[in-house]
């Protein structure tokens, strides 16, 4: 018997999906599948998202990738993150397209190509202000006239990310970003090179700005249900955007361990940290930070236990919680529990737990451990 396991509700994966081809028409719809599917379980979500209508899908690393090909998926995948130079005879084999921003992977990745008989597709990086991955427009026509010097290789496209989208309302600094990624593109165009399959936008891009969606859009949070940030929704509200009816896909639940009942006066869990002001009924959960529950949730957040609300007592251990039972009604070992999502009329949102531990919905998700179960519902 599972002692916790994810639901991934596989109607919501499409749903979100068609609110984006809704905004996005005309580009291509490529949800990023990278840190297990943003913990909603990579392959299972995968296949969830190309049933749904997903033109490519987008990994971080090889790894990735060979999974999905190894489930069976043929679509187009494009790998966002870093390949090593002697894994470009895999990436060559496994047919994905990749982002570039420097001579040693283009020339690594020709040389697998032509080994391979293939020829491979590319999208250059640009630095456009984020100063993560890229490249200048200057360097970025550099390194487009070595591939297209070279055999095996050939540019399909630009890509770019931004840096202060999500964090605010006022979004100069990703306009002066967009200036910069049409610069590249213009100069690109100038040199007889135009990028094909222009990629820059994120969720909120997507969601905020049209203009940026260009010919492909690199789709993660949304796509599973969840907003970029609350000032994503509240720009969306300020620029008078048609808001996306976003339903998030995951239930993250357990089973009770053990009910027991305290006296008043009664310390709960390591250093002490809570003390019972009254008799209290505790139940505990086999769940703790080695699963994903962060230990800064102690004394902060709480469950839904019979879709009564049961506060965390005491600190998140390793590998167990104790919550407040008190009030949720005839509660016996074994009883389903959820941890995020919702039970009846209560939920627990990834926000909720975000806003607790003072970190953002991306990382409650994705850091489920990948060992706990995840399974497609609806
Ligand atoms: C390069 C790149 N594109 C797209 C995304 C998707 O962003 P979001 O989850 O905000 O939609 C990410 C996420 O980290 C990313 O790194």
């Amino acid at each position: 018997m599972d002692l916790t396991w994810v639901e991934v509700s596989r109607s919501a994966l499409e749903h979100n999906l068609k609110q984006f081809r809704a905004m996005a028409p005309r580009s291509l719809l490529a949800p990023v599948v990278k840190a297990n599917a943003y913990g909603h379980g990579l392959l299972q979500s995968a296949i969830a998202f190309v049933e749904a209508g997903a033109d490519w899908l987008c990994v971080n690393a090889i790894y990735e990738a060979q999974a999905l090909r190894d489930g069976g998926l043929g679509v187009p995948i494009y790998v966002l993150g870093y390949v090593a130079n002697e894994d470009m005879d895999l990436l060559c084999t496994l047919g994905c397209r990749l982002v570039v921003y420097n001579s040693e992977s283009v020339r690594s990745l020709s040389a697998a190509a032509v080994r391979q008989g293939t020829v491979m597709p590319v999208h250059i990086k640009l630095e456009t202000g984020n100063n993560r991955q890229g490249l200048k427009a200057a360097e970025a026509v550099e390194l487009a006239r070595l591939i297209r010097s070279l055999p095996g290789v050939e540019l399909e496209g630009v890509s770019s990310h931004y840096a202060d989208i999500e964090d605010t309302t006022d979004h100069s600094y990703a306009q002066h970003q967009l200036s910069r990624f049409h610069e590249a593109c213009e100069a690109l165009a100038s040199a007889g090179m135009p990028p094909r399959v222009r990629n820059f936008s994120n969720s909120a891009a997507a969601i905020l700005w049209s203009e940026t969606q260009f010919d492909l859009v690199r789709i993660g949070i949304s796509a599973y249900g969840m907003w970029p940030s609350k000032e994503t929704f509240v720009s969306a509200v300020i620029l008078g955007r048609d808001k996306p009816q976003l339903r998030p896909a995951m239930t993250w639940k357990t089973r009770v361990a053990q009910v027991k009942d305290i006296e008043p006066g009664e310390f709960v869990g390591y250093g002490r940290s809570f003390r019972t002001t009254h008799t209290t009924r505790l139940a505990v959960l086999p769940v703790g930070y080695y699963d994903g529950y962060d230990r800064a949730l102690s004394n902060l957040a709480h469950v839904l236990v019979n879709g009564h609300i049961a506060p965390v007592r005491g600190r998140v251990c390793m590998n167990m919680i104790m919550v407040d039972v008190s009030d949720a009604g005839d509660v016996k070992p074994e009883d389903p529990v959820v941890l995020l999502g919702s039970d009846g009329r209560e939920c627990v949102t990834a926000e909720q737990l975000a806003g607790w531990a003072g970190t953002i919905n991306y990382e409650i998700t994705t850091r489920i451990c990948e060992r706990i179960p995840r399974y497609l519902v609806d």
